[in-house]
């Protein structure tokens, strides 16, 4: 697709698929819409009027406010509108979400799909897999947009609540002060905050939640990277005792559909915690608001409904602002709108370079003198040293062992875990006399498997080659690594036939690129 338009075919399967300067160029053409709207002014060019293209919304789980606002945008914009009924269709006869997509995005020559699925990453793996399919028969590559994944992100919530939070401060955006409070464990709105937020310059989250319902590592980790301050209490009285209160609260209720058993038990006790009280009414700073993606429990409410009346309520006016955010994506990611935009994109990903570094070799150095220590020598051949520097030998050996099997050396040769020469620390050490070279692709393997690693490649009992092997940005194309959540779109059992594929973040962490849980690094392996 040719387009100068930044903004035109973009998928949203996570908040961080739009850039802070996109996401402001967003707030900032949804509060034109929105006072044109309510001063009764023209709306015509906001409108994308084009009968060519297919919006289709498939809620594989229930909503009201994502659905309708999505209807109601798509609508507004005059397109082909298909709401696709999940229930009686072919779902049913066990039909895979690709194949199901592949045959709705050939009834129209352009497509959006709106999709909350249980399943967590489908956009961006139907992204994928329709953009390769869409290429090869050559069509206009499809839009997903991912209005709720399981419990991993709802960005187009993010969005309408950053609007929100910003229409709040009068469209200041230098600080935000905000306290995330109820089930921050499972509530999706509560993980891409961790990435929504950055539309403030500094950010303070105040996250209040019992033990069992705390933000998981993964979106805690990336509102570090993020480089927000991030401060902890268990319960509103705890953190109303604390002193420094935000006036910005934002409750999430108990998302009992997705809570395991023992912790659906304590129910009434964790949302005892998390529930506003009227005694607590006078500790509230001025101006506070509470907001709230909604649905509320009807009858137990984390924010009672004796408070609707109140200039505490931000919450409706928070779910109105998702029609209008909506209007404003959809005529994005169409190419209606954008062609205007002069700020950064989102930061490409991470480049394949570097990781494998080939050293110069400076004289001709007798194999003997090198691995010597307990391992046969070899004359020619190739010897894989400081295998899992560091580790236990216990893990060196799995190392090795895994080494071995993955890229399929079942040749002769010796291994073995050593001192290190310098040091205390174990190293593995394998010797391969059949193995006269090696190609750059088992290089990368070889790299992932075991990151640290160097090999040397000897000719006549001296080393020719040598490769120093760091830990990659990436690591896909093993059948030996699978993401270890089971609501994750590349879970086997889901049968989407979705390779896993990670890539680095932090540390020696790996990150799902579709449902996008860290794992360390070991993690990440399955032998
Ligand atoms: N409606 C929001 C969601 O779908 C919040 C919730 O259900 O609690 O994530
Ligand atoms: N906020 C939200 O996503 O609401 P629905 O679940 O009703 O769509």
């Amino acid at each position: 697709m040719s387009s100068t338009n930044p903004l035109q075919g973009r998928t949203l399967a996570a908040t961080a698929d739009l850039s802070v300067d996109e996401q402001r160029y967003l707030y900032r053409k949804t509060r034109e819409l929105k006072t044109a709207w309510a001063s009764g002014g023209d709306l015509t060019h906001f409108r994308i009027r084009d009968p060519e293209l297919n919006v289709y919304l498939m809620f594989l789980e229930d909503s009201t406010r994502t659905k309708e606002s999505f209807r109601n945008a798509a609508n507004f914009h005059d397109v082909k509108l298909n709401v696709f009924d999940a229930s009686s269709s072919s779902f049913n006869k066990s039909e895979s979400l690709v194949d199901t997509v592949k045959m709705l995005f050939g009834y129209g020559r352009r497509s959006i799909f709106v999709m909350r699925t249980k399943m967590e990453g489908v956009c961006r793996a139907l992204e994928e897999q329709l953009g390769e399919y869409a290429d090869r028969i050559g069509r206009e590559r499809p839009v997903f947009i991912n209005a709720g994944d399981g419990r991993h992100e709802h960005p187009t919530q993010e969005f309408l609540d950053e609007f929100t939070f910003l229409e709040k401060q009068g469209w200041d955006d230098s600080r935000i002060h905000v306290a995330l409070i109820g089930d921050l464990h499972h509530g999706r709105t509560i993980h891409s905050k961790a990435d929504g937020l950055k539309a403030f310059r500094s950010v303070t989250v105040d996250l209040v939640a019992p033990k069992e319902l705390t933000l998981p590592a993964s979106y805690k980790n990336r509102m570090e990277d993020n480089g927000f301050e991030i401060r902890e209490w268990a319960s509103i009285e705890e953190y109303l005792a604390s002193g420094e209160i935000s006036d910005c609260w934002y409750f999430t209720r108990l998302q009992l559909e997705r809570m395991g058993d023992e912790v659906r038990e304590r129910e009434n006790e964790l949302r005892q915690a998390v529930t506003f009280q009227q005694r607590w009414l006078d500790e509230l700073p001025e101006n506070t608001r509470f907001y709230h993606p909604l649905p509320r429990h009807r009858e137990k409410p984390v924010i009672p409904s004796f408070l609707d009346g109140t200039s505490l309520n931000g919450w409706d006016g928070q779910s109105i602002n998702g029609y209008f955010t909506r209007v404003i994506e959809l005529a994005m990611v169409a190419g209606h709108m954008g062609g205007d935009f002069d700020g950064l994109g989102p930061v490409p990903e991470m480049k394949e370079k570097s990781f494998i570094t080939e050293v110069p070799i400076t004289r001709k150095s007798r194999v003997e003198d090198r691995f010597k220590v307990g391992i046969k020598p070899v004359d020619d051949g190739m010897v894989i040293d400081h295998i899992a520097k560091g580790c236990t030998p216990e893990e060196i050996w799995d190392r090795i062992f895994r080494i071995r099997r993955i890229l399929q050396l079942n040749v002769r040769g010796s291994q073995g875990v050593f001192h290190t020469s310098h040091s205390l620390d174990f190293k593995g050490i394998i010797s391969l006399p059949d193995i006269l070279e090696i190609s750059p692709t088992e290089l990368k393997k070889l790299a992932a498997v075991s990151p640290g690693c160097t090999v040397n490649l000897i000719e006549e009992r001296s080393v020719k080659a040598k490769y120093r092997l760091a830990m990659p940005p990436k690591i896909y194309n093993f059948t030996e690594i699978s993401c270890k959540n089971r609501e994750c779109v590349t879970w086997p059992g889901a049968f989407q036939n979705v390779p896993p594929h990670f890539y680095r973040t932090v540390g020696e962490t790996f990150t799902c690129r579709y449902c996008g849980k860290r794992h360390e690094y070991g993690d990440i392996w399955d032998l």
